[in-house]
């Protein structure tokens, strides 16, 4: 390595300690994230296949693998059903945007005694023929995807403001990380809801959100990112009764801790079509074997409620775990599904999401599809794209319309 990229590595193992340090939960230990590839420990992965030898056997084996990732690492559950029946409270009057492009319809959903607001941002054609669309949680409410004063606030406890109030202020603030100007042109939709409408992030002891209704969680039960999970699930069960969206063509996107979260409603509810991860890293599409950036114990130990209790088991002991993140993919296929990392954004290990997709693909080639069409890491800025997609490009942990053009042409090829 150069001087350059060794001043980088530098820079980068002091920023993720400064990091540490400044996180109440993981005071009691200094950690030091590791990237230097000749420092991973050798490992060897789960097989995936095992003895399944044709695309009849996998059903079987997919069931097995996904209770056993469900009891390990995200926990079980919750029902479809648990807190009662999901409803539409309300509908708000819906409003033009882009010029007439597009329509704005929002709704009030009751989803285990909590009101979540729904956004759904929708071309003009849905109103004569319904339209996939993407689903996805935002990171600080409906408001901050798009600048519009009819976009309602939320009312739940947000994240990173000092009283934890939603504010006028934030309108349109993360609409960078939004590109819905060209979803719409492409004829997609998007529908939004803020995560902590569901299940507000922090290590509350499950007291709050629908945890209020669905109780806490035992050690082998959905902690917070199956239960943002869960809560998609719900929201489609809403879109199965919308009649602008095409509830058989959802995908569903996340990025970060949302993309660690749409992974498992992917392999959690195979009505999804379509599977987005941005960014995801650890616990998401990264490979925990390698403990590049992130690992198991320093996520457990920073953010204890988004994994079950039983995951705890596996802090310094990644070899031990039974699966690893090429197995949660797999349990997608043969839906497309698209892996997306940033140059920047070595925390979340890139070359680990992508191998996870390269170890995921036997599964979906037994299953008859194209996969991933390359094993090697595509240049930077390149988009790979059969059944299985990928790109790395330059820049931060983001989303950014790079991003969104390659996953508006992926569901275009896939979804229409
Ligand atoms: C932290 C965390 C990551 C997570 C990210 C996010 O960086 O360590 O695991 O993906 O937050 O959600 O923004």
């Amino acid at each position: 390595m150069n001087p350059t990229g060794i001043a980088c590595c530098l820079f980068a193992v002091v920023l993720s300690a400064t990091a540490v340090s400044q996180n109440a939960n993981a005071q009691n230990r200094p950690f030091v994230a590791n990237y230097d590839e000749a420092k991973i420990p050798p490992y060897a992965l789960p097989d995936v296949l095992g003895d399944v030898k044709s695309a009849d056997d996998w059903p079987a084996k997919r069931a097995e693998w996904r209770d056993l990732i469900a009891a390990e690492m995200f926990g079980k559950g919750p029902a479809s059903d648990a807190g009662g029946d999901v409803s539409v409270r309300s509908q708000l009057d819906d409003v033009a945007i882009l010029d007439g492009a597009g329509f704005l319809r929002q709704l009030h959903v009751q989803i285990a005694g909590e009101t979540v607001r729904v956004a759904m941002f929708l071309p003009e054609s849905a109103k004569q023929q319904p339209v996939p669309v993407f689903l996805g949680y935002n990171f600080a409410g409906n408001h901050t995807v798009f600048d519009h004063p009819a976009i309602e606030l939320p009312t739940s406890w947000m994240r990173n403001i000092d009283d934890h109030r939603a504010r006028d202020a934030d309108r349109g603030k993360s609409s960078s990380r939004w590109a819905i100007e060209a979803m719409i042109r492409a004829g997609f939709g998007l529908v939004t809801i803020y995560y902590g409408d569901i299940d507000p992030d922090f290590d509350d002891g499950f007291e709050n959100g629908v945890h209020k209704v669905l109780g806490k969680p035992a050690d082998d039960e959905a902690a917070s990112i199956a239960t943002w999970a869960w809560g998609l699930s719900r929201v489609l069960d809403v879109l199965e009764q919308v009649d602008v969206v095409d509830a058989k063509r959802v995908a569903v996107f996340g990025h970060s801790r949302l993309g660690k979260t749409s992974l498992w409603a992917g392999a959690s509810d195979q009505r999804f079509a379509l599977v987005i991860s941005n960014d995801s890293g650890c616990g998401g599409a990264a490979l925990s074997r390698r403990q590049i950036g992130e690992t198991v114990w320093r996520i457990n130990t920073s953010f204890p409620h988004w994994f079950c209790g039983n995951f705890k088991k596996y802090n310094e002991q990644e070899s031990k775990l039974p699966f690893d993140s090429h197995v949660l993919l797999s349990l997608i296929a043969p839906r497309p599904l698209y892996v997306a990392s940033a140059v920047e954004d070595r925390w979340a290990d890139p070359k680990g999401e992508f191998l996870s997709c390269v170890e995921a693909d036997p599964v979906y080639k037994l299953l008859g599809t194209e996969g991933l069409p390359t094993t090697e890491m595509p240049p930077v800025g390149e988009s790979q794209q059969g059944t299985i997609g990928y790109h790395i490009r330059e820049g931060k942990h983001d989303v950014t319309d790079f991003d969104w053009q390659q996953y508006i042409r992926f569901a275009t090829r896939h979804l229409k």
